[in-house]
């Protein structure tokens, strides 16, 4: 059969929290042509931490390529079209590896982990007025057990083959993208140590206003600067992938998982913003201000494997929906703390407003309404802080399939969701990254154009009067007015 004649193509490797992807796209049209997606083991030691395997993660994103090569051909779709590759990543999670060995020195330890809070804080008392946001006027973040150096920090000091690796030269620290652009560009013979801006921005070591390390901050946290990777734009060639079905094709985009949905989203114009539905929930607006909830998707996986109220994650909306209310019950899904606005680690879980009428279905739409005024939470600081509300919110992630979600969401923020009909926006932002450096024109990023990408709007529904046929309603304007 003959090949299916296409311009140029862009790939994006997604890899996230929960999971790994491989995407590839038209460069003209966005269009997506064939993925790959495996899930991602999660191990928690201890209460509190935790952890993936490095390992199993590089082996993710090589079986996530083969098998969308794999499908492209089945497609009859040339795989020498692909001119790009872009990575995108669960952000702050952190990685030590030895340069000699190529192998990592301890597992992965993710951004959720709360081993670090004891060090948080005693570094919090430490400063003048017990201050979290004491280094806030140059990395942007309060200090939390969320961002990088913690946890980079704990590595050194619980951790025999990392200090012995840092003393004799011989560490390298990455997030989980500097991590996979040194293993896929050779590793140990020749891989590429670097890092971009975005994931950069998220460690705690990098001053957001020079755009490098900042020699302040490593000495701060004790960090010797030798064993970090080097800063480059979101878009550069940084290497050539050096084996599997792409060999030799260049990585040339890198963005941390939430950036990339920004601009993946098209959000260039000042005051846009996005909320991506993922195992957390991270809503960044383009003033530069961000903010991440720890638990959303993350609060399904909870229903499914610890309570067992659901057998798969799509039930969840049926079993809300069968109410349509949570019946007075609350449930603040804080299990690792509470991150924006509050940034407190010792918070914890509560579930609160039962009575003997409340069962799972109720718990069920409690959860999905914890997610939706989480994000209210956020909207409403960034709000304050621009000074200029946002008058409708662009959405994506995998939760964002749940249309009573989405409905819920438009009534709580009281502006209109707007979801986009392709719901790779990550992958899609990475891609065309990736693509804007090797010189394929990928996707035009003039605003004019937006009314080509084809998306649904959910309008709120909500009632002040309390008699909308959003049964919540009357708590809703209560609790948090519009
Ligand atoms: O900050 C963590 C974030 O980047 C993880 O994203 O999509 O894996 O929940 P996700």
């Amino acid at each position: 059969s003959s090949r299916v004649m296409l311009g140029p193509l862009v790939a994006a490797i997604d890899q996230g929290t929960s999971s790994t992807r491989f995407l590839v796209f038209n460069a003209k049209t966005a269009e997506l042509l064939s993925h790959h997606q495996v899930e991602i083991n999660q191990s928690f030691p201890k209460e509190g931490w935790v952890e993936e395997d490095p390992k199993e993660i590089l082996q993710s994103v090589y079986e996530c390529m083969e098998r969308t090569c794999e499908k492209l051909t089945q497609l009859n779709v040339d795989i020498s079209n692909i001119k790009a590759i872009g990575v995108t990543n669960q952000r702050e999670t952190t990685l030590v590896w030895d340069k000699e060995t190529g192998e990592a020195l301890y597992n992965a330890i993710v951004w959720l982990d709360l081993r670090t809070q004891s060090t948080v804080e005693r570094l919090i008392n430490k400063t003048p007025g017990r201050n979290k946001n004491h280094l806030k006027h140059k990395t942007g973040l309060p200090i939390s057990t969320y961002f990088s150096a913690v946890k980079l920090r704990w590595l050194m000091d619980n951790v025999d083959e990392v200090a012995e690796a840092v003393l004799t030269h011989r560490a390298m620290f990455g997030t989980v993208d500097s991590w996979l652009i040194w293993c896929l560009t050779g590793g140990k013979s020749g891989g590429v140590h670097c890092t971009d801006v975005t994931n950069a921005s998220r460690t705690m070591l990098f001053n957001i206003h020079t755009l490098d390390w900042d020699p302040e901050l490593c000495k701060y946290f004790d960090i010797p600067m030798e064993i970090l990777p080097k800063v480059r734009s979101s878009s550069e060639i940084y290497g050539l992938m050096k084996s599997g079905c792409l060999s030799g094709i260049p990585i040339s985009g890198c963005l941390g998982d939430q950036s990339a949905a920004l601009v993946g989203q098209m959000c260039f114009q000042e005051g846009q913003a996005k909320n991506t539905y993922g195992t957390g929930c991270f809503l960044l607006r383009n003033t530069g201000a961000k903010g991440s909830v720890a638990i959303a998707g993350a609060v399904v996986r909870w229903l499914k494997d610890n309570l067992g109220i659901i057998q798969t994650s799509t039930e969840l909306e049926k079993l809300a929906a069968s109410v349509g209310t949570s019946y007075g019950c609350y449930f603040v899904p804080a299990f690792s703390g509470l991150y924006a606005p509050y940034w407190e680690p010792s918070a914890r879980g509560i579930i609160c407003g039962l009575t003997q009428f409340t069962n799972k279905s109720h718990l069920a739409f409690a959860a999905l309404e914890a997610v939706c005024f989480q994000t209210r939470e956020i909207l409403d600081a960034m709000n304050q802080d621009s000074g200029i509300p946002l008058t409708q919110l662009q959405v994506d992630g995998g939760m964002t399939s749940n249309r009573l979600l989405m409905q819920l969401q438009a009534d709580i923020l009281c502006i209109p969701v707007v979801k986009p009909s392709m719901p790779e926006t990550t992958a899609l932002g990475a891609a065309m990254a990736a693509g804007a450096a090797e010189g394929v024109s990928v996707w035009s990023l003039r605003p004019e154009d937006l009314s080509e990408v084809t998306s649904e709007k959910f309008e709120p529904q909500i009632n002040p009067e309390g008699k909308g046929h959003v049964k919540h309603s009357k708590r809703c304007v209560g609790s948090l007015s519009c």
